[in-house]
């Protein structure tokens, strides 16, 4: 029986993985705009990472991980996101001590849950991602965000949806769950028992809770926003100003509280807000951690970030249908007859693609017309056909496929011939 791919798992064939590099390419574009610089860390960490960085209490940690042991007997887990990853190594790696500071980074890689898969929702997926390091200054948080939503639009995304919310520093934090424990606790025994464990432990994660969403008391528990101290008060309205300032539209929602522990003040979202778009309509996610980098052994430096998965990128382009302009184009085909014109074949594509120019032949022993045909399903621009008759006179026929248009060209001029081709169409 032939081997299937794992559950949640895709290929990306060739035909769509040029999507995934163009829009790739835009990301990486925009980064250097905004100067972030990448970063690749290793697909797998230490569990205790993701256990201390991204929380005990979450889904991601209870659920969702991939952990296993190495022959060693190390408990190591596949990265599920790659906040925890950037900061373990900017913390490794002594980035705070740089003077250039903010430390301003950005990922693209796989990242790994165990969920349960449906649209938009993988077990491998891949996340783009930004982590800005070393600023507790509100403006950099407006950055970030409009980072995502520049990406989105410059993809020709148009039906988005900005949600924010302000998660409070520890104090507001603190006054906060006192006042989800005191609303939830009489009715703790009608909800799941993820809940009843999180009470004590973590009660804003309650909020969080895909089963007992609809539980009355969920509408009416006490907002975060009603317990913000003046000091994450005022921090809240100086990054709204500054999105105001940048003509980006937002909704604030008191119940966004995000997956993952480690948020303090700002936290967001981005939504498609694109009808036919699939039941799972977050595109984009992120939000401040200022913690996080204490807690996984660093210095006290606050950070702010976002990561977006590829695949509901591409899902909500397809939802909108805008156009990826992919150029599958190849330049050239090259048909030799005959022997002596199949070697000068050989060197003859080798020049032409040592000059920039996309070129191809055949390797199967074609007849004639069926290398025509090829020439015509790679929509090769130009074909070049030459035999030992043309061989002997140096030249070969070259005919441009759009116009149907031939001409002879000299052998020793068909890289000049198609590089003027190729700059006259840029
Ligand atoms: P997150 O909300 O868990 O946040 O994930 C961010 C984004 O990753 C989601 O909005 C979604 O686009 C994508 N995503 C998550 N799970 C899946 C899945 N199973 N299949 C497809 N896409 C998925 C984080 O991961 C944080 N590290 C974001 C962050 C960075 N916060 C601060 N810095």
């Amino acid at each position: 029986m032939a081997i299937q791919i794992p559950r949640g798992t895709q290929d990306i064939l060739p035909g769509t993985v040029e999507k995934w590099q163009y829009i790739e390419a835009k990301a990486k574009e925009i980064c250097q705009l905004y100067n972030y610089k990448e970063i690749r860390t290793p697909i797998f960490e230490s569990t205790e990472l993701f256990q201390r960085g991204v929380g005990e209490t979450t889904d991601v940690v209870q659920k969702e991980m991939y952990t296993f042991e190495d022959r060693g007997g190390r408990s190591l887990t596949l990265r599920p996101e790659g906040t925890a990853s950037t900061v373990r190594s900017y913390v490794d790696n002594k980035m705070f001590g740089s003077p250039n500071q903010p430390t301003k980074l950005y990922y693209v890689g796989p990242m790994f849950r165990y969920e349960r898969p449906q649209a938009g929702r993988f077990r491998q997926f891949v996340q783009f991602g930004v982590e800005a390091l070393g600023s507790n200054d509100p403006s950099i948080d407006a950055e970030v965000i409009a980072l995502a939503v520049e990406l989105y639009k410059s993809l020709g995304l148009q039906k988005l949806k900005v949600v924010i919310n302000s998660l409070g520093d520890k104090e507001s934090r603190q006054a906060h769950r006192e006042a989800l424990i005191q609303h939830f606790q009489p009715h703790i025994s009608e909800f799941c028992g993820d809940c009843q464990g999180r009470l004590e432990k973590n009660p804003l994660r309650i909020l969080d809770c895909k089963k007992d969403r609809d539980h009355e008391l969920m509408a009416t528990a006490p907002s975060i926003l009603e317990y913000l101290n003046e000091e994450s008060k005022e921090y809240f309205d100086k990054v709204i100003a500054y999105l105001s300032a940048l003509d980006i539209n937002y909704e604030i929602d008191p119940n966004l509280v995000r997956g993952l522990d480690y948020y303090y003040h700002t936290a967001f979202e981005i939504m498609s807000t694109s009808e036919g778009f699939g039941a799972i309509t977050t595109l984009c996610g992120g939000g401040r951690y200022n913690g996080l980098v204490q807690d996984i052994g660093g210095p006290e430096t606050p950070g702010i970030g976002f990561a977006l998965s590829i695949e509901r990128l591409i899902a909500a382009m397809e939802a909108e249908k805008v156009d990826f302009p992919v150029e599958e184009a190849i330049d050239c085909y090259v048909v030799a007859l005959g022997d002596a014109a199949k070697e000068t074949a050989v060197k003859l594509l080798f020049d032409l693609r040592k000059a920039g120019i996309v070129a191809e032949k055949d390797y199967q022993d074609k007849k004639l017309k069926a290398q025509f045909k090829a020439a015509d399903r790679l929509q090769a621009k130009y074909t070049i056909v030459f035999g030992e008759d043309e061989l002997q006179k140096g030249v070969v026929s070259m005919k441009e496929m759009e116009t149907g248009q031939q001409q002879e060209v000299a052998l020793a001029e068909v890289v000049a011939f198609l590089s003027e081709k190729k700059s006259g169409e840029r």
